[in-house]
């Protein structure tokens, strides 16, 4: 799997910049994927570790902009947040800032070409707690075969892969915090991710079912996340 990056709209972002002709700043819409530079939560973690049961699946869906559709029980739960408050409201709900913000692009750009991909995600609860999830995002597409939103499921990560994923994000945060701009943070992330990976010599699938557990293919995994498609 490439890790390139793809070029976003220069027009993208949240900064305020002055309008032509305007007297005062207004906001710029954010394309969906794209990074912000204020995080978009008060919540502020307490550093409690939340778990939930190895035969539990965490479900939500979203629209094609990462709204919320549909969150089932065990979400709620987990999220410590009542269905009301989250429906409608933007997956980024639950970023934890100990998420490296290139596993994102890397999300939205896979989805946006169509694909699906794995992921070792840490997610902060409304309560301040947080939890680790292996999640299996798909695009879901219509009657027609065209994208109409996007589907995640998520499954208890094992410990020893977790062993390796905590300190490889936190590398890869410690490369983002180098940089002033959420652009050159993204960048210089994957380039260290693409240069871990290199080292290993595998792609980012590979390396993440090395982590799941070298006996099982990619689809038996898929199989026991679920199929989200
Ligand atoms: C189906 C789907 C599931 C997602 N699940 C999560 C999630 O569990 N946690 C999370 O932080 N972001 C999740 N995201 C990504 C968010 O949309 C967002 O890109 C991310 O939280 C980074 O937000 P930020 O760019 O505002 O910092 C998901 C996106 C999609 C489309």
């Amino acid at each position: 799997m490439s890790l390139k990056s793809v070029p976003r709209p220069a027009d993208a972002d949240l900064e305020a910049r002055p309008r032509e002709g305007a007297g005062r700043p207004r906001a710029r819409r954010r394309a969906p994927g794209q990074e912000r530079a204020v995080r978009p939560t008060t919540v502020v973690p307490t550093g409690v570790e939340r778990r939930f049961g190895e035969d539990e699946v965490i479900v939500t869906k979203t629209d094609l902009q990462g709204r919320l559709t549909y969150a089932n029980d065990v979400f709620l739960r987990v999220s410590a947040y009542p269905e009301e408050a989250m429906l409608g409201q933007p997956h980024s709900m639950i970023r934890h800032p100990e998420m490296p913000r290139c596993v994102f692009r890397l999300l939205w750009d896979t989805l946006r070409e169509g694909r699906e991909l794995f992921a070792y995600v840490i997610n902060l609860a409304g309560d301040g707690a947080h939890y680790w999830v292996l999640a299996h995002v798909t695009p879901s597409r219509g009657a027609d075969g065209t994208v109409i939103g996007y589907h995640s499921n998520r499954r208890l990560p094992s410990a020893s892969a977790l062993a390796e994923i905590r300190p490889l994000y936190a590398r890869l945060l410690q490369e983002e915090a180098r940089h002033a701009r959420p652009a050159d943070a993204i960048a210089a992330s994957t380039r260290l991710l693409e240069a871990e990976l290199a080292e290993r010599g595998l792609d980012y699938d590979r390396f993440l079912w090395s982590l799941a557990g070298s006996a099982r293919t990619a689809p038996a995994a898929r199989a026991a996340l679920g199929s989200a498609a």
